[in-house]
């Protein structure tokens, strides 16, 4: 779904059909009918304190009890106040005195086709260990650790080990650029890097040590680096500051005792894109996050114990942390990870790994069923996915055509979608449905949780009617919600509480439709959605701009196919000539600057950029001209917009 007026998204989302939960799979969910549902959200809804107080007695081992349900001073919220809890025991000790201590906690496939299976009992030995590894290198409880890894086991046991002593993870995507690591680093102030010699990416290695070391280069607080071992390259190791991880844990004792961390200690940072040029580093803490990433788990996945459940996020990602790593192990649920491209060897990769593992639960993206689709149902056909019951998505709406074509070809349709509306901020699901009680439509991310209390506003904060587009916020707390951006309370007081007084703004668009459906309509800001990543567009134009030869430039989403939205800039020059080689090498400093996500699919030069009398850039006009709506002659040199800019003086 691309993001746009409202008007417009409205008119293409005419979407009436309804799709009751399969009899069968209501009659064994934990959930089972809209009338439970109902009745836990009314319960929820009338008393949201009491409700999360009573789960968080339930659902987490508490060292201390806390003696405060919720602290809430606007807009920072503390939340089992006095508590002591610690993420990686309730992932990981709470199981080891059940039967669950020899179950899969993690089934990893390598993209070279390598496997490894740890049990709960492994995990949490490798856990200890790395833990221990960490002490041994002086972090303590507070210190920063900053991550950037392919997706192993190891990754998964690193952020572990930090939530084990109370350091704080920041796991940055390993396919960002060296200058965004150091800028990462910089503002997390982080002390050790964890990172690997390199990483596959369809049969080809990318070597992340090369560009940690350049991006260590800029990082001054960063005293230590330890690598893995995974593709088994010879990168270059500096005396005193590079240790191999095999090497440290190796020598370090498997016993190592989970601190007991205030409710409120932090447990992660994860940079994400706002809306100026620098990325947000939004704070998660312990008992809150941890209570709402294993309850949303439990809830919108139906979680059985025999269930085998495969999100396909990256741990760069916040789904990666929620729905692979700490949702999933809090429930003692058995998490898939794989490493490697959906495409390789084969675009049948996905499929094959669902038959060999007998995946019960799919978690994927929109964007990557667009390419499934486009790859064509064979691939799918070829192979038994019986196993499956449930499907879900994740990171930007699904269209409709995309929905049906998931819930026919890969569901057989049996299998129940949750389409899940959620952000980094909101640390898990907040909008699902629930599979075994909500009939879904297509496109619509259906009803709030229980605990989640919604409203779509008007900019003068009054409740729009039905079917009437509108802000998204929240107008209560929750647990799972961010704590704030790491060393800038007034950037987080600014950006999410200032517009709408007393109440979370989410930064999207929505309706709520006769039935009381939620329908997410795209960003209300220069958030772009590209594969389900979140980019801003100024990043993406002060990337630009820092190069030599650039004077202006206006990156904009235009709608893809596949991507959902892809890049489009325009820019103005201030030395050189529009050429191919120049429009490469922007595309490459882009790279260079922010990493391969943010490389703009089109780079189009122009004199000058349409703007309004007021001077603000025409991003409508320019979404137009990119989208090919607006006919503008020969794009393969200078382009001039002027004179349609003056046609359209809107802002
Ligand atoms: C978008 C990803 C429509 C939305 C978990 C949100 C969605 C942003 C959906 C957060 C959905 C995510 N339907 N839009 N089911 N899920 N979005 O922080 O614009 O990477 O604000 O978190 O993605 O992206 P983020």
């Amino acid at each position: 779904m691309s993001a746009g007026n409202s008007g417009q998204i409205d008119s293409v989302m005419q979407e009436n059909r309804l799709f009751p939960p399969p009899e069968e799979f209501s009659s064994n969910s934990q959930i089972g009918s809209f009338e439970a549902y109902q009745e836990l959200y009314d319960k929820a809804k009338a008393d949201p304190v009491a409700f999360w107080g009573e789960l968080a007695r339930q659902e987490l081992h508490w060292f201390e009890p806390f003696n405060e349900t919720l602290d809430w001073q606007e807009p920072f919220a503390k939340w089992f106040v006095g508590g002591k809890t610690n993420v990686s025991y309730n992932c990981l000790d709470s199981h080891l005195s059940t039967w669950r201590r020899n179950k899969a906690a993690i089934i990893w496939e390598g993209e070279p086709g390598d496997q490894r299976t740890l049990t709960y009992q492994q995990l949490h030995r490798e856990v200890c260990r790395f833990a221990n590894v960490l002490k041994s290198l002086g972090v303590v409880a507070g210190d920063v650790v900053s991550i950037y890894m392919p997706m192993t086991p190891e990754l998964a046991i690193a952020m572990l080990a930090c939530a084990r002593i109370g350091a704080v993870h920041s796991v940055i995507f390993a396919g960002f650029s060296a200058e965004s690591i150091a800028d990462r680093n910089n503002d997390a102030q982080a002390k050790i890097q964890l990172t690997s010699d390199g990483a596959w990416r369809r049969g080809k290695v990318l070597p992340l040590k090369a560009t940690v070391d350049e991006a260590l280069d800029k990082s001054p607080t960063v005293e230590h680096c330890i690598v893995l071992r995974r593709v088994g390259n010879d990168p270059a190791m500096k005396e005193g500051r590079d240790h191999w991880w095999h090497d440290l844990v190796d020598e370090a004792s498997d016993n190592c005792e989970a601190a007991q961390l205030d409710s409120e200690s932090p447990l992660f940072i994860l940079y994400t894109s706002g809306s100026t040029g620098k990325p947000k580093g939004i704070k998660h803490t312990t008992a809150g996050y941890n209570l709402y990433a294993k309850k949303t788990f439990q809830w919108v996945f139906d979680h059985k114990d025999e269930d085998i459940f495969w999100c396909t996020a990256d741990c760069g990602w916040i789904t990666g942390h929620s729905y692979v790593v700490y949702g999933p192990l809090s429930a003692g649920a058995t998490t898939v990870m794989y490493e490697g491209a959906p495409n390789w060897p084969e675009e049948d990769r996905f499929w094959e790994l669902i038959e060999k593992y007998r995946i019960n639960i799919l978690y994927t993206a929109p964007t990557a069923i667009r390419a499934f689709i486009k790859w064509g149902d064979h691939h799918v056909e070829k192979h038994d996915l019986s196993s499956l019951r449930l499907l879900g998505t994740v990171g930007e709406g699904i269209n409709p055509e995309a929905w049906i074509w998931y819930h026919n070809i890969v569901g057989g349709e049996r299998c129940p979608i949750v389409d899940t509306w959620w952000q980094t901020e909101t640390g898990g699901i907040m909008m699902s449905p629930l599979p075994g009680a909500i009939a879904t439509k297509p496109g619509s991310c259906t009803k709030p949780l229980p605990g989640v209390l919604p409203a779509i506003l008007d900019p003068a904060g009054n409740p729009v009617g039905e079917n009437q587009g509108g802000w998204l916020v929240m107008t209560h707390p929750w647990p799972g919600m961010l704590r704030g951006i790491w060393g800038d309370d007034d950037r987080y007081r600014e950006q999410y509480w200032s517009k709408v007084p007393g109440k979370y703004l989410a930064g999207d668009n929505a309706r709520v439709d006769s039935d009381g459906y939620y329908w997410i309509m795209g960003r209300i800001d220069d958030v772009i959605n590209v594969a389900g990543h979140r980019l801003s567009t100024i990043e993406v134009e002060s990337a630009l701009v820092s190069h030599s030869a650039v004077a202006e430039a206006a990156a904009i989403g235009r709608t893809d196919e596949i991507k959902g939205q892809a890049i489009a800039v325009f820019v103005t020059l201030k030395e050189g000539e529009p050429s191919e080689e120049m429009r490469n090498e922007l595309k490459l400093h882009v790279r260079k600057e922010i990493g391969a996500l943010a490389v703009p699919d089109d780079v189009r030069f122009t004199n000058t950029l349409p703007k309004t009398r007021s001077g603000k850039i025409m991003r409508r006009l320019l979404r137009d001209i990119a989208e090919g709506k607006e006919e503008v002659g020969d794009t393969s040199t200078l382009e001039d917009y002027t004179a349609l800019a003056s046609l359209r003086d809107e802002s």
